[in-house]
Parts: C-alpha cells; sequence; structure tokens
C-alpha cells in the first residue's frame, strides 16, 4: 500500500501512527516506491542527538536532479516545470517546459565545471527571481557543488561575510534586478562585496536589465555566451544520501549568520512528501509559492519539493503592489493557478488595499491556500478565507524553519479540519514536544511551553558549517536529547498546536527572521553611539517592527535626532539590508540591567509595545531608575 498521498483525516491519523511507531520502515517504503536511487541504503537510519548526528538513507546513492529533472522526462517530457512571471506585467510569462529545464540545466552544469567548479565546491547565487536562479540551483546539484543562495535584498557586507564564512569559489549575479517600478544594481553590490572575498575566482553574470556594468576582467563572464558554447547534456554527480546539497543561511539571536547544512537523500524524500500532501498537488495543477528562492521556502518549496513531483511551479519576479495591489491576484487568474502559498505579511498589507483588487479577477481555479514564516493573526485569516478562497479553499498554516528544511507543523486540507491562528496537527513522522522551563515534557492538552522535536525526521539540517558546536549548543543543549526549535507553541483541547512565536532574541519582521545582535553591531558602529538594545514591537502589517533604544556618547558634539535616526539607519542599509531598518528610534540615558550586566529586554519589550501595566520586579536591577526615564520619552 503506498502513504504517499493521504486524502481524509482517518488516513491522516493511521498514516502517522505508522510514521512514529516504525519511522525507519514508513520512510523506508516512502524512498523507495516514489524516487530514483543509483544504489539502496544499507542504513535508514542512525542518529544521536547528544552529538548530535542524523543520518537517513545511509549509503544510498543519488542525484536530486535527476529525481526532480530526467525521471520526468518520459511521461511529461512537454509539461511546464516552471512559469516564469516577470517582474512587468507587459513582458511575456516563460513556460519552460521538463525538457527544456534539463537543456538549461545541463548547460549551465557544464559551465560550471569549465569554470572549474567541482563537487563540494560552494558556489553563492545572488541572483533575483528568474530562471536562472532555480535553474544555477539546480546545476550545482547535478555536478554535487554546494549552493549558497543570498537573498538578493541582502547588502554587500551582508554577501560577503556569507561568501567567506563557507569559502565559495564562484558567484552568480545578474547585472541588475527589477522590483516593482524601481531597478537594483546588483553586480555593483557584488564588486563591493568582493573587495573583501578572497576565495572568489570567478563570477558568472546574467544579463536581466541591460545596464552599463563593469565586467572585472579575467573574473567576471557574462553568462549567455558560455551556455550558447555548452554542451546540452550533462551526466549527474552520483551523490551519498548524506553528501551536502545547500547551505543557507538563517540569522542567530547572537553572533554572526548560522550556514544551515542539508543533505541530498533525506531532505528530498520530505521535501517531495510534504509538498504532496500539504499542497493535496494533482497532475496538472499550478502550483505558486510567493516566497523569494533565497529563502528556505523558495528552496523546498518553489524548487525541490515540487519539481520532485513533477509539478508546474510559478516563480515571480516582481512585488505585490505592482503595478498595482491586485497582481497577486492578476497572476492566479492569469495562470489559473490551484495552490497558491504566501506569507502573513503579504496577507495583511493587501487587506488594506481592500478588496476591490481581488474581486476584479477570477479566483476559481484556487483549492489549496497556503501561509508561512510568522503567526497569522485571526483578521488577516479571516479575510484571506473569505476573500480569496471564497470560504472553499482550506487555509494551512505551515510551521516549519530553515533548520527543518521542510514543514512540520500543518493541516492537510480537506483532512484537517482548520482553525484560525492554528497550525493544526504534526505532519506524518514528525513528534513534538512541549517543553516547561526546567526541563521537563508537559503532556496533556491545554497546556503552552517551549516547542521541541523529539525524533529525527529526514529533513532536519545536519549542521552548522564549519561549526558543529554551535549547531550543537543553539539547538541540542537546551533540553536534553531534544530539538529545540526557538519558538514558543500552545496544544488546544484537542491537540492542535498554535505557534506562539520566537522565545529567543530572534525578531521575525515581515516574516524575515532578524537576529538582534548583528543590528545592534551595526548601530553601534556609529561614532555617536555609545550602546544599543532592540526589540520587536506588534505592527499591524509587517507582524513586528523594530525597535532600538540608542545611548549616545557624551561627545559634547551637537547633532539633531532626526538626522542620527537617519544615519542609523542608513548604517543597517549598509550592514545587513532595509529589511533590518528600525521603525523607531529611542534615545536614552541608560538601559535596564541585571546585576551581571545583562540587559532587561523584557521591560524594553513591554515599554516599546506600551505595555507597561505589568513590569515585574525592577527592583532587582543593577540601575532601576533608568526604567522611568525610558517609559516617559517612549515613542
Ligand atoms: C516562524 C520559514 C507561526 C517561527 C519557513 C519559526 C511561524 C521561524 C510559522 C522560521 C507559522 C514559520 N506560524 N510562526 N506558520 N512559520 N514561523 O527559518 O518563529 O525563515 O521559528 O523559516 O518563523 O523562519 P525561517
Amino acid at each position: 500500500m503506498s502513504n504517499y498521498h493521504i486524502k481524509h483525516l482517518e488516513e491522516y491519523f493511521q498514516v502517522y501512527r505508522k510514521s512514529v511507531r516504525n519511522p525507519e520502515s514508513f520512510w523506508e517504503e516512502v524512498a523507495e516506491e516514489h524516487f530514483l536511487w543509483r544504489k539502496r541504503w544499507d542504513n535508514a537510519l542512525s542518529w544521536d542527538f547528544s552529538k548530535p548526528e542524523v543520518k537517513w538513507f545511509e549509503g544510498a546513492k543519488l542525484n536530486i536532479t535527476e529525481n526532480c529533472i530526467d525521471r520526468h522526462l518520459n511521461t511529461r517530457g512537454d509539461k511546464t516545470a516552471i512559469i516564469f512571471e516577470p517582474n512587468d506585467p507587459n513582458e511575456a510569462a516563460q513556460h519552460i517546459t521538463y525538457k527544456q529545464l534539463h537543456d538549461r540545466v545541463c548547460r549551465f552544469a557544464n559551465v560550471l565545471k569549465e569554470q572549474g567548479i567541482q563537487k563540494g565546491d560552494r558556489v553563492c547565487i545572488y541572483l533575483p527571481m528568474i530562471p536562472e536562479l532555480a535553474i544555477s540551483v539546480l546545476a550545482c546539484a547535478r555536478i554535487g557543488a554546494i549552493h549558497s543562495v543570498v537573498f538578493a535584498g541582502f547588502s554587500s557586507t551582508a554577501l560577503s561575510t556569507r561568501i567567506n564564512d563557507s569559502d565559495c569559489k564562484m558567484v552568480i549575479t545578474s547585472d541588475g534586478s527589477y522590483r516593482g517600478s524601481k531597478t537594483i544594481d546588483l553586480k555593483g553590490i557584488v564588486d563591493e562585496a568582493l573587495e573583501d572575498c578572497p576565495s572568489i575566482q570567478s563570477v558568472l553574470v546574467v544579463k536581466r536589465i541591460n545596464s552599463d556594468i563593469q565586467m572585472k576582467e579575467g573574473r567576471d563572464h557574462w553568462l549567455q555566451p558560455l551556455l550558447d558554447e555548452a554542451y546540452h547534456d550533462c551526466e549527474p554527480e552520483i551523490m551519498d544520501s548524506e553528501d551536502p546539497l545547500f547551505i543557507l543561511y538563517t540569522s542567530g539571536s547572537t553572533g554572526k549568520p548560522k550556514g544551515m547544512v542539508h543533505s541530498s537523500g533525506g531532505y528530498m524524500v520530505y521535501t517531495a512528501y510534504t509538498f504532496k500532501n500539504v499542497f493535496q498537488y494533482r497532475e496538472n495543477d499550478v502550483y505558486w509559492c510567493t516566497a523569494d528562492i533565497g529563502w528556505i521556502t523558495g528552496h523546498s518549496y518553489i524548487v525541490y519539493g515540487p519539481l520532485a513531483n513533477g509539478a508546474t511551479t510559478v516563480m515571480f519576479e516582481g512585488v505585490p503592489s505592482y503595478p498595482d495591489f491586485g497582481r497577486f491576484w492578476e497572476i492566479v487568474d492569469k495562470h489559473q493557478v490551484n495552490q497558491f502559498y504566501t506569507a502573513p505579511t503579504a496577507i495583511r498589507a493587501l487587506a488594506k488595499e481592500g478588496v476591490d483588487y481581488v474581486e476584479k479577477y477570477d479566483l476559481s481555479s484556487l483549492k489549496v491556500l497556503g501561509t508561512v514564516g510568522e503567526p497569522i493573526n485571526e483578521e488577516a485569516w479571516h479575510w484571506y478565507d473569505d476573500n480569496v478562497g471564497k470560504k472553499k479553499s482550506p487555509i494551512v498554516d505551515t510551521w516549519w524553519q530553515t533548520e527543518t528544511g521542510g514543514i512540520m507543523i500543518s493541516p492537510i486540507p480537506f483532512a484537517t479540519p482548520t482553525k484560525p491562528t492554528y497550525a493544526t496537527l504534526p505532519f506524518i513522522g514528525i513528534q513534538p514536544a512541549l517543553m516547561d522551563e526546567n526541563g521537563k515534557e508537559i503532556k496533556g492538552n491545554q497546556v503552552d511551553g517551549r516547542l521541541c522535536i523529539k525524533f529525527p525526521w529526514p529533513s532536519m539540517a545536519r549542521t552548522i558549517w564549519g561549526d558543529h558546536q554551535r549547531y550543537k549548543d543553539t539547538y541540542f543543549s537546551a533540553f536534553e536529547n531534544m530539538y529545540f526549535t526557538g519558538d514558543g507553541a500552545l496544544r488546544d483541547e484537542v491537540g492542535y498546536y498554535r505557534i506562539t512565536g520566537r522565545v529567543d532574541d530572534v525578531i521575525i519582521v515581515s516574516g524575515h527572521n532578524l537576529g538582534t545582535a548583528p543590528i545592534e553591531d551595526a548601530i553601534n558602529e556609529h561614532p555617536a553611539v555609545a550602546e544599543s538594545a532592540i526589540v520587536g514591537f506588534p505592527h499591524d502589517i509587517k507582524g513586528n517592527a523594530l525597535y532600538g533604544y540608542v545611548i549616545l556618547k557624551d561627545t559634547g558634539e551637537y547633532r539633531r535626532h532626526d538626522n542620527l535616526r537617519k544615519e542609523i539607519n542608513q548604517l543597517i542599509t549598509e550592514q545587513i539590508g532595509p529589511i533590518a531598518k528600525l521603525d523607531k528610534i529611542q534615545f536614552t540615558q541608560g538601559l535596564p540591567k541585571t546585576r551581571s550586566g545583562k540587559i532587561m529586554r523584557r521591560i524594553l519589550r513591554k515599554i516599546a509595545s506600551k505595555d507597561t501595566s505589568n513590569l515585574g520586579d525592577t527592583s532587582t536591577l543593577l540601575n532601576p531608575e533608568v526604567v522611568q526615564e525610558i517609559i516617559d520619552n517612549a515613542l
């Protein structure tokens, strides 16, 4: 019997039970029936969370692109794999068939080889949402190079940090990118970043906006002429199941970004299986995820998961507001999208513009709606359900993380009854636990605690690039023998989970994870700044926005606060990117600290949220008097 496609609730419970009673044989069955392996595994799973070490399908040989492309050529060669919808609605959409995708990935892979890229080398991809982004990802996987995609909204400093952390040999970029009515000089950002990146030997440049850019002799190459010369077929490199497929950076609460390392075999099996079930994808459906491939959602649910199922996946280059706020719905109508997956931030921003934009278009093709990246509030959930899904398309509120590789808690549409703001039930094979502050598991229902996972699943990250100790400290040390997610959650009376938000110093702004430490470091580089602390506060559209408390040095120099605020945000834009800019900056004489010198962010968070009724006992602070001063001057 195949458990690959779950269609009703009873079946979910049955398959779930099977998957947790005997995870090894469950995942073996899925892996065996639905994928192409060059050699079968010797061992389905070995694991030890204390090291931590997790291996799935050890000894198996495969290439993920063979599963995402070659395998479909006989049956789906002329089917559209990728629909590319450009930023400008007047530019024609592109439909790339599986055959064409095979050709383009193979040529690109051959170019990489000619440029000296070999199995195991790291390649940084810094591209807008154009077909070459998906194609270059697959081309790396084709030859066993490890891709590290950096979201093309990150600044040059953020880019060079990521390139250097994993010693990338090559950067793939474009002359520029379109973003609504603006263009962005991506190549200029890369040039700046590379002033500081000794490991980079070459840069491949896609022509997108036809801008006049500098090409550095011997280092930079236009991609197209190389592709034209390249051979159209490329044998896939045969990889071990546990060989790294990619690195993707995510923010931590402290320190530099963490390069999460994902495997080949387990990642493929889990992303494909979740895609099929969470979106109830059927042959000939058109699926669209609005995320950027620069984030994990794009890796798993624009590229690998959909293509492993032979699906048609939409890639959109632009933004939801261009040329107007009806763009998403225009695209749904135009391509007859069946599954639509987006972030709560986008829903809130579009809801604010009114339903006229939605009602102009025919959305009757939609069958399943999804959300990801942050908690969805009840109002946004209902707006989405009423106006986009017309109350007939189930909403899958999918909880997961860069670290988990795939969706962990989510309804299965038409099987799991949905409940606004709840991610509902653990996905097949996932064993969540809620923990109290003393490290004890909280059993039963109607409880809340820190969300952990007790048992390995195939797509979990295997390590942090170059820093296994940090991987252990961050995820496997807070609770014994558990993966700690960093999120809080509650479990309701029927066992549904609701994610309540981060319990560490990561703040999710518009669905993007931001660590407080790198932002504070950027602010502290300003010559007038002595110290700073960042907290999140609720924001109608972004979910959270950033509030900075800044202590100025007593330089005797008079500066207008408004100018300083601009300069501070400018520094943040340069060091990290515009997504990390502060909404509010309050200058203060001091920050509340414990006697050991730790900033009491809990108090700052309450003040930023205008909730000063219950600040708790502040008398044990080193400097209790600053609290009143901060409250009096709060913005
Ligand atoms: C948050 C994105 C509530 C959560 C796939 C998690 C969510 C972090 C949800 C990971 C959801 C993600 N409901 N919160 N449905 N999905 N989160 O690594 O705090 O960019 O830890 O992965 O986003 O963000 P990341």
